[in-house]
């Protein structure tokens, strides 16, 4: 008669503990959650990880997932957290970013940090539709019109443009140099409206172009009428003299 009851005691108490431990799931390794001015803050940095844990709160506004090895964020990855508003992915080891990274944080996401990471690349769908802050420093950026695209779609986080540095896999000559003074000076999108800008670009080297030939051509006759003078008998030379001075500042004005 003992023996079933303390059975089914010990089965509850078993189911019990089972039960406790799922609904108030263990957060992962490394990681803890905190009350940060009243925001509550999800904090997994220098965990190890190599992937977006689960078991995120879904009432996390705050989330730092930094100084880990994320290599990547697949779709839909933050889905779950409907009211993100900071994300701290900086210093992983980023390469790659799915386009549907952010899905459903459109209405909430404000900050958002993908800095120190190897990224070269982002698509741009994957910032469409957020009104974010966003840290984009030190990556080996590619420097091309995607990139000028995904700039067109983001704020960047105050002070943080002269850190977008164009990496090794960039065109040889932009390798090292600061990637919107560059776009500042050159089109990277070479069709539609850039195409534009290029024709225009050759346009105008033509005809300066033209212009330095016309220049070179008169420098070439000028010296050559001197020359012949400078052969003729100087006996005017005195009265000759300043007309001369007259004539060298007229080719310094054209030139
Ligand atoms: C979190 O998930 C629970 C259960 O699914 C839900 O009732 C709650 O409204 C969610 N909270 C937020 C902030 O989304
Ligand atoms: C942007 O990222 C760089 C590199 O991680 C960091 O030093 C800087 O403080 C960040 N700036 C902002 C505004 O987040």
């Amino acid at each position: 008669m003992f023996f079933p009851a303390a059975y089914l005691l010990s089965l509850l108490l078993v189911m019990g503990t089972r039960d406790t431990v799922l609904s108030t799931q263990a957060p992962p390794r490394g990681c803890y959650m905190a009350e940060e001015a009243g925001e509550r803050t999800f904090r997994c940095s220098q965990a190890g990880l190599s992937t977006v844990p689960p078991g995120i709160p879904n009432n996390t506004r705050k989330l730092y997932l930094d100084a880990n090895q994320l290599a990547s964020v697949p779709a839909g990855a933050f889905r779950h957290l409907s009211i993100l508003e900071e994300l701290d992915l900086s210093h992983n080891v980023l390469a790659h970013l799915s386009g549907a990274a952010f899905q459903g944080l459109a209405g909430t996401l404000r900050h958002l940090d993908l800095s120190a990471n190897r990224l070269a690349s982002v698509p741009a769908e994957a910032f469409v539709g957020l009104q974010i802050q966003v840290n984009l420093s030190a990556n080996p950026w590619h420097c091309d019109c995607a990139l000028q695209e995904v700039l067109r779609q983001v704020r960047l986080a105050p002070g943080t443009g002269t850190g977008i540095v164009c990496g090794s896999g960039a065109r040889p000559d932009l390798v090292g140099q600061e990637f919107l003074l560059l776009a500042r000076e050159e089109e990277l999108c070479g069709t539609g409206h850039g195409g534009a800008q290029r024709s225009t670009d050759v346009a105008l080297l033509v005809t300066m172009g033209g212009w330095l030939a016309l220049v070179v051509a008169y420098l070439a006759h000028y010296m050559w009428q001197n020359r012949d003078e400078s052969r003729r008998p100087l006996k005017r030379a005195p009265v000759l003299l300043p007309v001369r001075s007259e004539d060298s500042s007229t080719l310094s004005t054209v030139l």
